[in-house]
């Protein structure tokens, strides 16, 4: 139901706990419409979309990866995944002998045995098959694409906290990256579109590349914390929440956005909840029961947020087809001809 940024009767309807923050004025009271600026989006999106990535793309939590092959695409590429005895080792899905697939491989003593006659492939390669670098970083993993212009040895990771209770979701979407990024580029929507978990928002500091929110979150109904969340992005395919203050200072969520294929996204996000309070250890010990709590909220804004992407990705189509689509203000973060040409050739 919409509701105006702040509405007094509604604030007294809220039971905040944890900890108070000091109050933040002048407060813009303006209707979340006219705060929500298609042009800042556009431009924080451009920015750091021109981020060096070093060819580097999330994938998927470490955790999911055993000794049997998972197969993922990047790029339109496919591969293979699975874990030996040294680690996670990534490579490309075609067998280098006649190309049956290695995702139906089975797996001997850390390498794949293929299905069709039986070569054994590993990390020391065969016959220009090789596998690609990969980087763990503890909680995500990371494939990075040789023959991409810029490449560095290791992705850029935003400051985690140290000793954090994570967990990872991933979902996939019919949009691409930068669709998922302008999306998340966006908070002032969060009190409209996702009232379930958002009681109040104000964007209380914003400059060119990050923005920051005071938010009132719902645990329960009426029962809310508050805090507030700085959105930035250090790579041209990643934003990074982070609590700046109020409860759970620290914690952070980093939301990926993996191209998969022409039109279609890989969501990877990974939240790393910390906390001050001495309770925190205790929930680190609960953490086996506390993640599918963490991921059911992650996904259940994600499924919405998902649309939201899709849905400028279906804009931009019709507008690239010139069916007259006209929205007052929409102006995706690719918005130039040229890239808006790029983006129907599927070379985002
Ligand atoms: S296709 Fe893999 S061994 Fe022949
Ligand atoms: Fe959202």
């Amino acid at each position: 139901m919409p509701s105006p940024p702040f509405d007094r009767r509604a604030e007294r309807r809220l039971l905040r706990v944890g900890r108070v923050l000091p109050p933040r004025a002048p407060l813009d009271l303006r209707p979340a419409h006219e705060q929500a600026s298609a042009a800042w989006i556009a431009q924080a999106a451009r920015l750091a979309g021109a981020l060096p990535g070093g060819s580097w793309y999330a994938i998927d939590a470490v955790a999911a990866i055993g000794a049997t092959p998972r197969c993922y695409h990047v790029r339109g590429r496919a591969f293979v995944v699975w874990r030996d005895s040294d680690g996670i080792v990534a490579a490309p899905e075609a067998c280098p002998h006649l190309g049956a697939s290695l995702a139906h491989a089975r797996a001997s003593a850390g390498k794949l045995i293929c299905p069709w006659h039986g070569l054994a492939l590993g990390r020391e390669g065969h016959a220009g098959w090789k596998p690609l670098r990969v980087h763990d970083d503890g909680v995500l993993f990371w494939l990075r694409l040789e023959g991409e212009r810029e490449l560095l040895a290791a992705p850029i990771l935003p400051a985690r906290p140290d000793g954090a209770l994570s967990a990872v979701v991933r979902i996939e979407a019919a949009c691409e990256p930068r669709d998922v990024i302008a999306n998340r580029l966006d908070p002032w929507h969060g009190t409209h579109y996702h009232p379930h978990s958002f009681a109040r928002l104000h964007v209380i500091e914003q400059d060119e590349r990050a923005i920051t929110v005071r938010v009132a979150y719902r645990l329960l109904g009426r029962i809310v914390i508050e805090v507030d969340a700085r959105f930035h992005c250090p790579d041209p395919r990643t934003i990074a929440m982070t609590i700046v203050r109020g409860e759970g200072e620290g914690s952070l969520v980093e939301t990926h956005a993996t191209p998969i294929a022409a039109g279609r996204t890989a969501i990877v996000e990974a939240t790393f909840a910390t906390s001050a309070r001495p309770g925190f250890e205790t929930a680190r010990r609960l953490a086996p029961a506390l993640r599918p709590l963490i991921r059911w909220a992650a996904r259940r804004l994600w499924i919405e947020d998902a649309a939201y992407a899709e849905r400028l990705y279906h804009l931009r189509a019709r507008q690239r087809d010139g069916d007259g689509v006209r929205v007052s203000g929409f102006r995706h973060p690719d918005a130039t001809d040229a890239a808006q040409t790029e983006a129907a050739r599927g070379n985002t």
